[in-house]
């Protein structure tokens, strides 16, 4: 850990984050430094926030979230505090309770603007009254016809990258951590549910409150206001979804509670209390976004048989790797998703074996492959550490930070051997818990702790800043997936399918049988798989997604796989699948048909997806 001392008088001295390091004696306040960071106008050195109390309306008629977010401030010597906000509009600001200066600087395309509050040298208290307007990029408005009931509207936010500010103005930095309290006003057949400590029932005035008293990045606040119920797996876990989607969702997720005793035998407590899972509509953008205490998830994974509970696995270890362990920058992002999904998988492993464990491996490693030859006249963009300066961070991360992460992290646990790995990932999380890192902040305590302790030598350097995948990789065999290549040969070589090795098969052999279709296949061939295991009308949304991918691919027009398309991108909008397919079509030399989808589709997504192929497409609206 890299430790920068710079005494400035008697005042206060600042220094690096680590949870557990004393304070030298000479020190008054300890006083966090953070690095450089493009995507965020706040500049937390000068003046900081560290509490946030939110009181808010949320008004499905005019869609807006008006109120006041007040702050306990950090004010190191400054005369101004700057937070970002986007799409904001701001009508006062109090400091210490009494009007102060405010302006709002100029608009960045990707960042919005900054507000910069004067401050005094006693201010420890700030507060913006405002509301959110209609360009609103966190916020999805849904009608019911949206929503798994269809009786009433729906809200959800999506903070991650950096569209917190477009909802509560912050300094939208993921080096700043800050506690929360929020009262939230909704309409009384509505409940809300936040990233913090949860209702269970609905109130009688539509009024919740709401506490996270650990310290969390503004990434990681979150809101859910629907008609929907809460039913616990167990005594610190459970299921929030719409009543037609309550009892699928418990089933689904019975789990649970295993995971996170799994993952804290494998990395230590669970340090959240509660770890809960709310089931939203389709339109949301991601499989899951790891919310602390409350994970957002799309309904797509509600396969029916548990088998794509991964998922659940890996939002669950972003409890450690991410929310507690966080990246400094979104250059950063690698720590955050290439631990989860090392994480996610070691869960995986522990309550189902190595074979279910290594055949999520190996779909990830052949993402990587497809990652890596889809940016090759860009790559910069397969290095672990990005350079995302000037870009929306949203743009410059894809699958790398995950699979590329995962395999250096497999390498370097094969390579000092799981003991000693697992020993180093353990006190890895204890001793940055609740702090932030930059990549060479892990580069640093890597070399200290494992390689130089061990006696030894890793390329550390070429996995992180190199592009590509180095030599040394770790080999992910799957007995089960070279059953699924030779099955798939012998189909294709006899012109005919007989079923009976299928039996047994899991999803993720369907899926890697689908992915692994020869480039030449002809339509023919497509027909006789589809006719005999029905993939156009799969109900499982991953093996669904895998071969709509093929049959755009190859112009396949059979068993109504058309009309499953249309429907499949018009009610799903997980960015990831409507990514893959937009992009088929597009490789196809198809876009005109994609466009007459997308048309149709765009209302229904998330500004997050829509803003993913409005540019994959060359749409623009209006
Ligand atoms: N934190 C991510 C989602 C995210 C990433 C949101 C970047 C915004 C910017 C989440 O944990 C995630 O990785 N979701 C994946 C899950 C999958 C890897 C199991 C998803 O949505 O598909
Ligand atoms: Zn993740």
């Amino acid at each position: 850990m890299k430790k920068t001392f710079l005494l400035l008088s008697t005042a206060f001295a600042l220094f690096t984050n680590c949870k557990n390091e004393k304070a030298p004696e000479q020190a008054q306040e300890p006083t966090k430094t953070y690095v450089e960071e493009s995507h965020s106008f706040a500049q937390p050195n000068k003046a900081v926030i560290t509490h946030l109390n939110l009181d808010i309306e949320v008004d499905f008629n005019t869609e807006k979230v008006s109120g006041t977010a007040t702050y306990d401030i950090k004010n190191n010597n400054s005369n101004t505090i700057v937070l970002d906000t986007k799409y904001l509009e701001v009508q006062s600001v109090l400091a210490n309770g009494q009007p102060t200066e405010f302006s709002l600087g100029e608009f960045n395309e990707q960042l919005g603007k900054p507000l910069t509050i004067t401050i005094k040298e006693d201010t420890k208290t700030i507060s913006v009254n405002y509301n959110t307007t209609n360009k609103t990029e966190a916020l999805q408005w849904l009608s019911p016809q949206q929503t798994a009931d269809k009786n009433h509207p729906f809200l959800f936010t999506q903070g991650q990258a950096i569209l917190t500010r477009t909802w509560i103005p912050i300094q939208d930095s993921p080096q700043v951590r800050i506690t929360y309290d929020a009262t939230v006003k909704v309409p009384v057949e509505l409940m809300a549910v936040m990233s913090a400590e949860n209702p269970k029932e609905k109130t009688k005035d539509g009024v919740y409150h709401f506490k996270m008293k650990q310290a969390i990045s503004p990434y990681l606040i979150a809101l859910a206001v629907g008609d929907i119920e809460y039913k616990p797996v167990s005594d610190r876990t459970g299921v929030y979804a719409e009543k037609s989607m309550i009892e699928a969702a418990h089933y689904e997720f019975s789990d649970m509670e295993n995971m996170v005793a799994a993952a804290e035998n494998l990395y230590g407590t669970y340090d959240w209390d509660q770890f809960d899972v709310i089931v939203l509509p389709p339109s949301f953008p991601f499989g899951g976004m790891e919310n602390p205490r409350l994970t957002f998830a799309t309904p797509t994974v509600i396969a029916g048989d548990k088998s794509l509970t991964s998922l659940i696995a890996h939002e669950l270890a972003h409890s450690w790797s991410g929310n507690l362990v966080t990246n400094a920058t979104w250059n950063d992002f690698w720590l955050n998703e290439g631990f989860t999904v090392y994480f996610e998988i070691r869960i995986m492993e522990a309550l189902y074996g190595n074979d279910r464990a290594n055949m999520i491996a190996l779909i990830g490693r052949q993402d990587l492959t497809e990652e890596i030859e889809a940016l090759k006249d860009t790559p910069e963009a397969t290095k672990l550490k990005l350079d995302l300066k000037g870009q929306n961070p949203d743009d410059g991360m894809n699958s790398i930070a995950y699979d590329k992460g995962y395999l250096f992290l497999r390498t370097l646990e094969e390579t000092v051997g799981r003991e000693k790995f697992d020993a180093f990932i353990k006190d890895y999380f204890n001793t940055h818990a609740f702090s932030t890192l930059t990549t060479e902040d892990f580069v640093e305590y890597l070399n200290t702790n494992l390689l130089q302790k061990n006696n030894i030598t890793f390329n550390v350097e070429e996995w992180i800043y190199q592009p590509g995948v180095p030599d040394n990789q770790s080999k992910i065999v799957s007995d089960k997936f070279n059953n699924v290549e030779a099955t798939l040969q012998k189909y294709l070589d006899q012109n005919s399918v007989e079923d009976s090795v299928t039996k047994e098969w899991t999803t993720q052999e369907w899926v890697h049988f689908v992915r692994n279709l020869p480039e030449d296949i002809t339509t023919d061939q497509l027909a006789m798989l589809d006719n005999a295991f029905d993939f156009s009308n799969a109900s499982n949304s991953h093996i669904a997604m895998v071969w709509f991918e093929q049959a755009i691919k190859h112009n396949y027009h059979n068993n109504n796989v058309d009309k499953n398309i249309d429907s499949f991108l018009t009610r799903v909008g997980r960015r990831w699948y409507v990514e893959t397919l937009f992009r088929a079509f597009k490789n196809a030399n198809r876009v005109d048909e994609a466009l007459v989808i997308y048309k149709k589709a765009r209302p229904n997504y998330h500004s997050v997806t829509a803003g993913t192929i409005d540019k994959l497409l060359g749409y623009s609206p209006e």
